[in-house]
């Protein structure tokens, strides 16, 4: 049915060379979402631009995790008046996380009269059908049907041609009190362990180099099927796949963080001996009542358990600062479990709203200016660990996956490290998508810097 409208939209298209502008916001599935819908595309014959002026569909694929993040796409939207003045032919698509919501929906019709199209996170194949329909009537179509098509298997137009993000499941079953993620995204679904086999095989002898497997939670991966492989063994069976890459995956819940998982990740010298672990709290009761399913003691086992097998591994985490009501003793518990844990990088927040969340309806009390201080103090914190945890590096080999020029110093490359660090070596382009063997000669806050040897 779906595959009549590409054909259709072919014959429309035909001649016209129609270039099509696609931007993703928010997390990396939504990032690889943003890359199946250029598959999409390009199948009805369209190229591509990374210039709205230049193109004759944009497509702006929303993330809804944050207030900030929906504020900046309306803005964006708004800002497609002037072309879409210009352009009358121009087509204005908005998909992703932001769909799911119906306030979305009516915000749009009621004030952005220059959108086409509304595709919804489970409708991505439905996009040539509403492409065509809007084509027919010149008016708003949308699709934002829930679970239609979960897995949609059109063949991704990726951005690197040696890193590759795997999706292997969708969805998330955790409802923590704060997060929009269960009600934009649907209940949890695996895709078959032989499709991403199948997959990842491909992308090695592709040439990729890094395959980083996806879900808003890889440890429940596998739960909903039958018979079907559960994530720790879905790890060794991609590490079995011949050929000389990296598997990374994010992310992982630490209530599901078990042992199993942990030897997994120790055992397989194809997976990065880095683990992405979001805490979000360092304080029991705030844990509690984000609904997390975990205590900070719990979740120290688990670091003590990775750092007393190999006293080098990486962690990053996410932390959410301000949830309502938090008081400066549930925050400096954060603060003091940041500097335990040693973490290498945080990626910190401060809360953020959700209408539909259970948190969103606790009365809140603490004020913005006091959480924007507590960000602060929690960012110059972890400047300081990061710094004395990067230093560890000066004078040792690090093998290095180039992947750019760097955009901070003239004539050096860039890439990530096994343990998820950034490293800026001088090099030649030629050697971007290979591992690279470096000493480290210095270091920073964010990066190392060193000599490829
Ligand atoms: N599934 C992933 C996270 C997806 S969202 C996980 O559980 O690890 C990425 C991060 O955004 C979360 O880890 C959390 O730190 C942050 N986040 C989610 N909802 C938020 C909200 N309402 N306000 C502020 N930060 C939020
Ligand atoms: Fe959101 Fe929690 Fe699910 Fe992560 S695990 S997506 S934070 S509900
Ligand atoms: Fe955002 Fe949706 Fe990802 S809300 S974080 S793009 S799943």
């Amino acid at each position: 049915m779906e595959l009549n409208y590409k054909e259709k939209l072919k014959q429309i298209f035909s001649g016209k060379n129609i270039k099509a502008y696609v931007h993703s916001f928010g997390c990396q599935l939504n990032v690889s979402d943003g890359e199946k819908i250029k598959g999409i595309l390009k199948e009805t014959g369209c190229s591509f631009t990374d210039k709205p002026e230049d193109a004759g569909i944009i497509i702006f694929n929303t993330c809804a995790v944050r207030e900030s993040a929906e504020e900046r796409v309306f803005g964006i939207i708004g800002s497609m008046k002037k072309l879409k003045a210009e352009n009358p032919d121009l087509i204005i698509g908005v998909s992703g996380c932001m769909t799911a919501q119906e306030k979305n929906l009516e915000r749009i019709k009621k004030s952005y009269p220059q959108v086409d199209i509304v595709l919804g996170t489970s409708a991505i194949s439905s996009l040539p059908r509403l492409i065509y329909e809007h084509l027919e009537s010149n008016k708003l179509e949308y699709d934002i049907s829930e679970y239609a098509d979960f897995s949609c298997n059109a063949e991704q137009v990726r951005e690197s041609s040696f890193k590759a993000s795997v999706p292997i499941m969708f969805g998330c079953n955790n409802f923590c009190t704060y997060c929009i993620v269960p009600y934009v995204r649907g209940r949890e679904r695996s895709r078959a362990s032989a499709d991403i086999i199948s997959e990842v095989t491909q992308l090695v002898n592709q040439g990729y180099k890094e395959i980083m497997l996806l879900g808003q939670n890889v440890n429940s991966y596998g739960k909903d099927l039958e018979n079907d492989l559960t994530f720790p063994e879905l790890l060794r069976k991609i590490n079995e796949i011949e050929g000389d890459f990296i598997i990374r995956f994010m992310s992982s819940h630490p209530k599901d963080a078990k042992k199993e998982l942990l030897d997994a990740i120790l055992e397989c010298e194809k997976v990065a001996k880095h683990l992405h672990l979001p805490v979000q709290s360092g304080s029991n009761s705030i844990l509690k009542a984000m609904n997390r399913n975990y205590t900070v003691e719990k979740y120290l086992e688990t670091v003590d358990y990775l750092r007393s097998r190999d006293s080098g591994f990486s962690l990053t985490t996410d932390i959410i600062v301000g949830f309502p009501n938090e008081t400066d003793e549930e925050f400096q518990d954060t603060v003091k479990l940041i500097k335990q844990v040693e973490y290498d990088n945080i990626y910190s927040f401060i809360y953020s709203k959700r209408s539909g969340t259970k948190a969103s309806m606790i009365e809140d009390s603490t004020p913005e200016e006091v959480k924007s201080h507590r960000l602060r103090e929690l960012l110059e914190v972890q400047k300081e660990i990061s710094d004395r945890h990067y230093r560890r590096f000066i004078g040792k080999t690090m093998r290095v996956l180039a992947d750019g020029k760097s955009k901070k110093r003239e004539g050096f490359l860039t890439g990530k490290s096994n343990e998820f660090i950034i490293a800026e070596f001088t090099g030649d382009e030629s050697l971007i998508g290979q591992f690279v063997n470096i000493k480290v000669t210095d270091s920073m806050n964010w990066a190392v810097t060193g000599k490829i040897i």
